[in-house]
């Protein structure tokens, strides 16, 4: 078993990628993504995404194609084709979008979509292509309920049940992001992230034989706490929101990334 499978870090790529949400016009997400594109030219030895909006994903493919940045959707529909009013297939941006987050907490708890919806996304993102980012969290009161574990369990498990065998560890990623955390500036303590991280890496291990996959967290994520929370053996990277508004803020976490992969 390699280090990584054994739950270390020398061997896993840090990610940081940013997700815009439902803000900046296209000009807007234009010059921040080519903001993010220049302030982060030089920090290697991390993986940088940005998720904007569905309407800027097109333009910005030309503005970032061939440089460090990658470019991923902030969720995806489960069909591939159809009478499915408002909703983005996979393959309409597969080929040139790298990668689809999908069952972030505010399109779960928000627009009410089921782990089985999740599951559906995740497994018609990877069969078309893309790269998958599966966002799991527990929320304040099933923390307080002592109820952290198995939520998570219950997310990843229908997250992996469309598949006949998982998919390999270098096209998803799982992004933890306590609900609470989320846009409150709570975030979540080091240890906490850690403890979490780590199980989820164990339950991908023991349950669905899917050893190697990188694990974000995710959470008011600020340039102030993303070292802290690199220093932990089981974080791989961070999902950001508010904070990837700001190209020079946005780069100064994916900094901090780098730096922890060059002490792993
Ligand atoms: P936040 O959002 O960094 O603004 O808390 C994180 C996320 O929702 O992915």
């Amino acid at each position: 078993m390699s280090a990584a499978d054994a739950g270390g870090t020398s061997d896993r790529l840090p990610l940081v990628a940013g997700n815009w949400k439902m803000n900046t016009t296209v000009e807007e997400g234009l010059r921040l993504a080519s903001d993010v594109r220049d302030a982060t030219r030089d920090v290697g030895g991390v993986e940088i995404v940005v998720l904007p909006p569905f309407t800027h994903l097109w333009p910005l493919r030309d503005l970032l194609r061939g440089s460090h940045v990658q470019l991923g959707a902030q969720d995806v529909f489960w069909e591939t084709a159809g009478a499915y009013t408002g909703e983005i297939s996979p393959l309409m941006i597969t080929g040139w979008c790298d990668f689809a987050l999908v069952g972030h907490s505010e399109r779960r708890h928000g627009r009410g979509e089921t782990d089985v919806q999740v599951g559906r996304k995740f497994a018609a993102a990877i069969a078309a292509g893309l790269s998958v980012i599966v966002a799991v969290g527990e929320t304040e009161s099933e923390r307080d309920g002592g109820q952290t574990s198995s939520v998570i369990d219950r997310q990843l498990d229908a997250a992996f049940q469309p598949f006949s065998a998982p998919p390999n560890a270098d096209v998803f990623v799982i992004a933890y992001e306590p609900v609470w955390a989320i846009g409150t500036g709570r975030t979540a303590t080091p240890d906490q992230a850690q403890e979490v991280c780590a199980h989820i890496k164990a339950r991908l291990v023991e349950r669905w034989s899917a050893p190697g996959a990188r694990v974000l967290y995710g959470g008011s994520v600020t340039v102030e706490n993303a070292a802290a929370l690199f220093a932990q053996r089981d974080l791989d990277g961070a999902l950001v929101g508010g904070a990837s508004l700001r190209a020079a803020e946005f780069a100064a976490i994916a900094t901090a990334a780098a730096a922890r992969a060059r002490v792993a």
